[in-house]
């Protein structure tokens, strides 16, 4: 039968679908809802450095020896010791994913079962709340500060009360761009019973310190890094956990093997090498978000969130935040992203620092559509 010709809505379809398990039926499909392309895309909070062509060059050679016909680790154990000596921890308490995300799911799958309390700040990267959702916790949502930051007392509060199995915190957050001090996300692991994760997808462009030390003062501390942000490698798809070794045991237990290719590995560890070039990257987006924030500033009536991070929320002065962002991909081809779906932020637009023609781009385009 050609495909073409299924039939979506007759009877027997319709009742497979309502088998599919209801926590799942209940959620939406992760969609950017962008075109893919255009002159100026700002609307992912990637780097819009890619790795130099010489670079590459010395990644494709390395290549050249890999055989792609073989397996790789269960754990690309080379990054995995690398990572761990950086951070100063057991290799064992390392965990190298295909992206940050897909590490999310491990932690859905070992560290909550159906019924569990689950805490969350809010607003936060929505995939948390997803992941508790189809997992069955019961979850708690603590709204924020009026300065978006996350209430920490509101959350402590929580905590005592649900005992919650696992409390997840990313800091510096997406998609407000705020940031925890070490000293609130401290109060918050010392009143949780159970695991706390810290989200450090953006902290290399923050100026909080990291909670590293904290995994050595409570056992149920878990960070989660990524390389798709401060070290340009989005789509390459690596992220990692980092705890005890004890936990690292655990929940590799969960992993689904193979997960990061042998390519990814090797592109990771080249860039790994390559700090100095990572670093001068980081102060051009740290100055590039700076730079976000003055033009916004300057413009009547839009209201700036302050960001640790490399993107910038926004609240322009419009009826209509949504049409504006239309308007800026189609008449202007540039991409941001609106993030009126969470709840305190209706009308606000997240814009992410690119190089400086970017930025001044999406800078005057905003300025005509206002
Ligand atoms: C707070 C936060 N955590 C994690 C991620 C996921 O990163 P990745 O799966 O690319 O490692 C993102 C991506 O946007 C993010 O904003």
């Amino acid at each position: 039968m050609k495909s073409g010709t299924l039939e979506d809505t007759a009877p027997d379809v319709e009742k497979l679908v309502e088998r599919v398990r209801p926590s799942v039926r209940r959620e939406s499909p992760y969609v950017v809802g962008a075109p893919p392309e255009a002159d100026v895309k700002l609307n992912q909070n990637e780097s819009p450095y890619d790795l130099p062509p010489a670079l590459k060059e010395e990644v494709a050679e390395r290549v050249q020896e890999i055989p792609l016909n073989r397996y790789p680790a269960e754990q690309p154990e080379r990054l995995r010791a690398r990572l761990a000596e950086r951070l100063d921890l057991d290799p064992a308490g390392v965990i190298v994913g295909n992206g940050s995300n897909e590490l999310t799911y491990t932690m859905g799958q070992a560290l909550m079962t159906s019924g569990d309390a689950v805490v969350l700040p809010r607003p936060m990267f929505a995939l948390y709340a997803k992941v508790a959702r189809m997992n069955g916790a019961d979850l708690t949502e603590v709204p924020p500060r009026e300065d978006l930051t996350f209430d920490t007392g509101a959350l402590v509060e929580a905590i005592e009360r649900e005992q919650p199995a696992l409390v997840i915190l990313a800091s510096p957050n997406n998609p407000t761009g705020r940031a925890m001090p070490l000293s609130e996300i401290r109060a918050v692991v010392e009143a949780a019973p159970g695991f706390v994760v810290v989200d450090e997808a953006y902290v290399e462009f923050g100026e909080e310190e990291s909670a590293r030390t904290l995994i050595g003062e409570h056992p149920g501390v878990i960070l989660l890094r990524t390389f798709s942000k401060a070290y340009g490698l989005a789509g390459l798809r690596v992220g990692f956990l980092a705890m005890r070794p004890a936990l690292g045991h655990e929940l590799m237990k969960a992993r689904l093997p193979f997960m990061t290719s042998r390519l990814s590995e090797e592109v990771a560890l080249a860039v790994l090498e390559r700090e100095d070039l990572m670093s001068e990257r980081i102060a051009a987006l740290r100055e590039a978000t700076r730079h976000l924030r003055d033009g916004l500033r300057a413009m009547d009536g839009v209201e700036v969130v302050s960001s640790q991070s490399n993107f910038m929320l926004f609240k322009p002065a419009v009826e209509n935040a949504p049409a504006l962002l239309e308007h800026l991909a189609e008449e202007e081809s540039v991409l941001v992203r609106d993030m009126s779906g969470y709840p305190s932020l209706e009308g606000y637009l997240r814009v992410c620092a690119g190089t400086p023609d970017e930025n001044k781009a999406f800078l005057a385009a905003l300025k005509r559509a206002l």
